[in-house]
């Protein structure tokens, strides 16, 4: 447990270190709210068998993280996984994993050049998430990857870091509805991610969620140091199903802000 801690501690830290706006509305949304809270992270990683979801998860599974639903889409060719902790100030994991078989040989061959850098024992253990890219790359091929798929581009680019950490909106008093929120974020000069409109989801499918746009990162290269989205901030309310129970969920509607 202290290492699950740790590991969650790191990530945040790192989180807003790339990402200074999504400190700034931490920062900004603790003085009007008081402790803020996170829904989930998300993970990404690939279908190669060193590093798939179950490889990836295993230190989490081993420290009380179980898997409570899985989730296809078929048109990104993503399969995920959410999981849960009994410990319910832990955020929730969704962890995705791009399904490479899908793709030109020229990609999966770039993905596996990037996966035989990793350090062999470091697969399946918490060191696995200690450096946030395990492996040299450069910008050309962030730049091939993206012509097929932006998700691996980013894995190439960031590693198995958390793309992002969503809000727990539901212990708000003031901003607990997502337009009052997003209304407040804007006119602080925040600017949430409009693909597939502002808002997400709908109390029908009981979770509604926006994110703010990712932040523009710079990232250190093998050819140079070039800026590119990089992490983004979520802000995720549930609703209770019929029979009250609150949903614990991922909606596959919305999907290009899932991962
Ligand atoms: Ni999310």
């Amino acid at each position: 447990m202290k290492q699950l801690h740790t590991l969650m501690d790191r990530w945040w830290v790192d989180f807003r270190k790339w990402n200074p706006s999504a400190d700034a509305v931490y920062q900004l949304l603790s003085a009007q709210e008081g402790t803020v809270t996170h829904d989930h992270i998300a993970l990404r990683t690939f279908d190669d068998h060193t590093v798939h979801i179950d490889t990836v998860m295993a230190p989490l599974v081993a420290a009380g993280y179980v898997c409570r639903a899985e989730y296809v889409f078929p048109m990104t060719h993503v399969y995920s996984q959410h999981y849960e902790h009994d410990d319910a100030t832990l955020p929730k994991v969704f962890i995705s994993q791009l399904e490479a078989r899908h793709f030109s040989q020229e990609l999966q061959m770039t993905l596996t050049r990037l996966i035989d850098q990793i350090p062999r024992e470091i697969l399946g253990t918490w060191d696995f998430f200690t450096t946030a890219r395990p492996w040299k790359t450069s910008f050309a091929v962030y730049e091939t990857l993206k012509k097929e798929s932006e998700y691996a581009a980013w894995v190439s680019a960031f590693g198995f870091q958390p793309t992002h950490f969503a809000v727990r909106m539901n212990a708000f008093v003031q901003y607990n509805e997502l337009t009052t929120l997003n209304s407040f974020l804007k006119k602080h000069g925040f600017v949430p991610s409009t693909t597939g409109g502002e808002i997400q989801g709908s109390p029908d499918v009981f979770l509604e969620q926006s994110s703010l746009k990712a932040a523009e990162t710079m990232v250190e290269f093998s050819d140079g140091t070039y800026p590119i989205p990089g992490t983004f901030y979520e802000f995720a309310k549930r609703y209770s199903m019929p029979g009250g129970t609150l949903f614990n969920g991922f909606i596959t509607a919305s999907a290009e802000n899932l991962f």
